[in-house]
């Protein structure tokens, strides 16, 4: 069978069993799957090791140093689900968009855009520029075997903030500058990201990839009727370009208390919760039919063991109020200072208290 015809009938693929997939489409599970947002990453020596004076960007393109670095946390903590070692910014570069990350600061933009010339950077992205994507997923899935692999992206309105401003900001004063300001110009921007988003994500998917996350991790600084104008469209693309797949839909996003609902509307299938809602009062404010991810406060992991189960034992208890699929995460990715064995417990704890 090829990729696209596996693809295209999700059923076949040896993951759609597994608790994660069953999880988002809110079925019944063996136990509540657990994966965590930077699970692969810092907080792991054998992840600095074999780092090692290679460049983050430069990381993301070598396939056997993805495909090692990707399995690393799925093999010491035996989470449910790996997530694709990579960057928000990689499609950017591989479209040429001039851009480095730099450590301890985040993407830092060459030529921030801020006019319509500036545009012309983005290109729409090509399956052939990024072959060590399908190359590093093509091994991955055949390691992982019935553990499904997580594809992501960058939301258009996440990138586009590191694109106008430059690198990573506070207060996004460009960005909503030209968002109100400029307003077409703002809409053509995140129509072209929109674009390159969706067919970063498509790559990801044809290459093997079980499910997707839409990371629009700045977005909770925005008033929901700015999401809802000016943000929500570019998104709502890009899952509605992903939608005949099949595949389950995350879409994740801090401090979104208040766009939670807007989240699932984009067009959504789980809606990624940080840790300021709980769960059951999520579930109401995202629309019915959608199962939910998160939330445990990743800093709670700095905490005894006794305080990290009490913790938890409330995200399970209002996750089974909520009455939802429930994809045990943190609220946002893992802090790089996070002890590993902290995490390792944690994942065994969860596995252990939902075991049905
Ligand atoms: O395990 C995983 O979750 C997969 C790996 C992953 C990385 N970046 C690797 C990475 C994922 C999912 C991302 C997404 C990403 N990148 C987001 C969305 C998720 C979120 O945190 O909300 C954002 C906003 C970025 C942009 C970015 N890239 C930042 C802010 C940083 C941190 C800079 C720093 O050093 O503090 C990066 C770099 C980055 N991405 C690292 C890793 C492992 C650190 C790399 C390094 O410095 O060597």
């Amino acid at each position: 069978m090829t990729e696209s015809q596996s693809t295209s009938r999700p059923e076949t693929l040896p993951t759609y069993d597994s608790a994660l997939l069953r999880a988002c489409r809110g079925e019944e599970v063996p136990h509540t799957p657990v994966w965590f947002m930077r699970q692969a990453g810092r907080s792991l020596p054998e992840f600095r090791k074999v780092r090692e004076g290679i460049a983050m960007l430069d990381s993301c393109m070598m396939p056997e140093l993805v495909k090692e670095i990707t399995l690393q946390p799925v093999r010491r903590h035996g989470v449910d689900a790996a997530i694709y070692y990579s960057d928000i910014v990689v499609p950017l570069k591989a479209i040429g968009v001039d851009l480095d990350i730099k450590p301890g600061v985040g993407p830092v933009i060459a030529r921030p855009v801020r006019t319509r010339e500036d545009l012309q950077q983005l290109r729409p992205l090509e399956p052939g520029d990024v072959p060590y994507v399908t190359e590093a997923i093509g091994l991955l899935v055949a390691e992982l075997g019935a553990t499904p692999l997580i594809g992501f992206a960058g939301a258009p309105y996440t990138l586009a903030s590191y694109l106008v401003e430059g690198g990573p900001s506070r207060t996004y004063e460009n960005t909503k500058a030209m968002m109100y300001g400029a307003p077409e110009l703002w809409a053509e921007l995140v129509d072209r990201l929109a674009v390159i988003t969706a067919s970063f994500l498509k790559v990801q998917i044809e290459a093997g990839a079980s499910a997707v996350q839409l990371f629009d991790s700045w977005a909770g600084g925005l008033a929901p009727e700015d999401y809802r104008r000016s943000v929500m469209p570019a998104s709502a693309k890009v899952f509605a370009e992903v939608a005949s797949y099949g595949v389950p839909r995350i879409h994740f996003g801090v401090g979104t208390g208040e766009l939670l609902g807007l989240l699932g509307e984009a067009g959504a299938d789980v809606v990624g919760v940080d840790w300021r809602v709980p769960l059951a009062e999520a579930a109401r404010r995202v629309g019915p039919g959608k199962a939910l991810q998160g939330n445990l406060d990743p800093t709670v992991l700095f905490a005894p063991e006794a305080a990290v189960r009490e913790k938890t034992d409330e995200v399970l208890a209002s996750a089974a109020a909520s009455g939802r699929g429930h994809v045990f995460n943190l609220g946002h990715g893992v802090h790089p200072t996070t002890d590993p064995d902290a995490l390792t417990k944690l994942v065994a704890y969860v596995h252990e208290r939902t075991e049905r």
